[in-house]
């Protein structure tokens, strides 16, 4: 199984969270094409992946108005039909219904979204730990 992950970044959770969540990929034996911003994404990381694993961090209000930074940019990826996808989100309070958004923009790209995680920003080796151990469990044993 190849995945690629693409992020978006303010501070450097999200980003620091894509490295995470593909070393910890790896170590559970799958391949890692790319990690790379969502505005800059390598094309070739992408069509080679069968999976796009897609983070972004909530921006809200803290405890209201939580959405996904920056969702409507994800329209411009290129098309991903045929592909699995997972999403995660960091968040500091609360996240609020930032993943089921995330989750919606990704399958208008054509994607089988598998799995996502919210990752508190405090815990993201932990979390990222185990975001990467539930997506290898989602995925159809055929394909891994
Ligand atoms: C303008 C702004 C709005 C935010 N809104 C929320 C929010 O509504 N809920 C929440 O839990 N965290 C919120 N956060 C915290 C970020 O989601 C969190 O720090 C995240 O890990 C930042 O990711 P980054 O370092 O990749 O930019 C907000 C941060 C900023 C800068």
């Amino acid at each position: 199984m190849k995945a690629v992950v693409l992020f978006k970044s303010f501070t450097g959770n999200t980003r620091k969270a894509a490295e995470y969540i593909a070393t910890d990929l790896q170590q559970e034996g799958w391949g890692v094409t790319g990690v790379c911003p969502w505005n800059r994404p390598e094309m070739a990381a992408i069509q080679e992946a069968d999976l796009v694993v897609v983070g972004t961090w909530v921006d809200g209000l803290f405890v209201v108005g939580q959405k996904p930074f920056a969702v409507n940019a994800i329209q411009h990826l290129p098309a991903l039909q045929g592909k699995l996808a997972a999403t995660y989100c960091t968040y500091a309070i609360n996240p609020g219904r930032t993943l089921a958004k995330l989750d919606t923009a990704v399958t208008a790209l054509g994607a089988n979204v598998v799995g996502g995680l919210a990752l508190h920003r405090h815990k993201l080796r932990a979390h990222s730990e185990e975001f990467a151990a539930r997506l290898v469990d989602n995925v159809p044993s055929p394909l891994r």
